[in-house]
């Protein structure tokens, strides 16, 4: 098989053989023996945990997904002309279907040459490049599986580079790791280059524990996946029904938390990691936290990572934002 032209899509695995046994076996040992008990939201999304956040995606009470594409809609003409970007990178990108918006604007603008999914999955990468290769016949298609918290490589050329990072997954960094993203993200950029960013706000508490505590109980159902993704990678034996969901409001620090509570004390024996997690009746393990955000305090948290804010979109019911940011010369 050889073909005349170069490929039009490529995929980069930058992770190495064993990474994520590795890294489940590691964050499984120092989650469960802290206090309290914590682990890395990134282990939902298996591939029954993809499928449960698709749904939540279309919940009536799940609303960030809609508000974020209502924004984009609005948005995405605006984006390619203010950006002119020649090359989209996209951290976190699944499937990229919120990205066809992007991608159809700068596309009709005459600009983008390039797009670059990254995104710890090679699946959906792979199932992105194969539709998107159709659908945009012109477009080089660079994709690269990575975990960008620890391997932050971005296209350089062609210039100038639109890194988007939608769905408010950056609710899920602490202040500190935000500001270790900020910081790394802004030395892989160049003058001429922005980040377009999608960031929940802080509401009404009620408004939010219903978007992460739904009525047919599928939020419930996608927190507990965590615990089948143990049972599989470290053959944990984890009954994932003796945990209750929990959605919960933490005023000080402005973030939703999703926690599993165990109904009973009981003993999970996790063989693979070496490891016996003993769970007392009612203790918590904090399986996510959301940050949600205030125009102001991201600005800030921006500035000191060296972006200049730039646009401020929210959708009309302000629930939402879509920014625009650019590195301060
Ligand atoms: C994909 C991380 C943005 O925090 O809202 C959905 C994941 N958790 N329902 C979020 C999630 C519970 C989602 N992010």
């Amino acid at each position: 098989m050889t073909s005349p032209e170069p490929s039009r899509f490529t995929l980069d695995h930058r992770l190495p053989a064993g990474h994520f046994d590795r890294e489940l076996r590691a964050d499984a040992r120092a989650g469960l023996t802290a206090t309290p008990k914590v682990l890395p939201p990134k282990w939902f999304y298996d591939e029954r945990g993809s499928a449960l956040f698709d749904e939540i995606t279309r919940l009536p009470e799940y609303y960030l997904t809609r508000a974020e594409r209502e924004i984009l809609h609005a948005r995405a003409a605006g984006i390619a002309r203010l950006t002119g970007a020649r090359s989209l990178a996209e951290l976190g990108s699944g499937t990229s279907e919120k990205t066809r918006v992007l991608l159809d604007a700068l596309t009709a603008a005459g600009t983008l040459e390039r797009y670059a999914p990254v995104d710890v999955s090679p699946a959906p990468l792979r199932e992105a490049g194969a539709a998107l290769r159709t659908a945009y016949p012109a477009l080089r298609i660079t994709a690269t599986v990575a975990d960008f918290e620890h391997d932050l490589t971005l296209p350089r050329d062609p210039a100038p580079v639109l890194v988007a990072f939608l769905g408010s997954t950056l609710g899920n960094l602490d202040t500190p790791r935000r500001a270790a993203f900020f910081t790394a993200l802004r030395a892989a950029l160049r003058p001429g280059d922005s980040l377009l960013l999608g960031a929940d706000l802080v509401k009404d508490p009620q408004t939010l524990i219903r978007a992460y505590d739904d009525s047919r109980g599928i939020t419930a159902e996608f927190n507990r996946n965590v615990l089948h993704v143990l049972n599989e990678g470290l053959d944990a034996d984890f009954q994932p029904d003796t945990f209750q969901h929990r959605a919960v409001w933490n005023p000080e620090e402005e973030r939703m938390e999703m926690r599993l509570r165990s109904r009973t004390a009981q003993s999970v024996k996790l063989p693979a990691a070496g490891l016996t997690a003993d769970f007392a009746e009612g203790e918590e393990l904090l399986t996510e936290i959301s940050v949600k955000f205030r125009r102001d305090r991201l600005t800030a948290e921006l500035a000191d990572g060296g972006f200049t804010l730039t646009e401020w979109w929210t959708d009309t019911a302000a629930r939402y934002a879509l920014l625009l940011a650019t590195p301060t010369p």
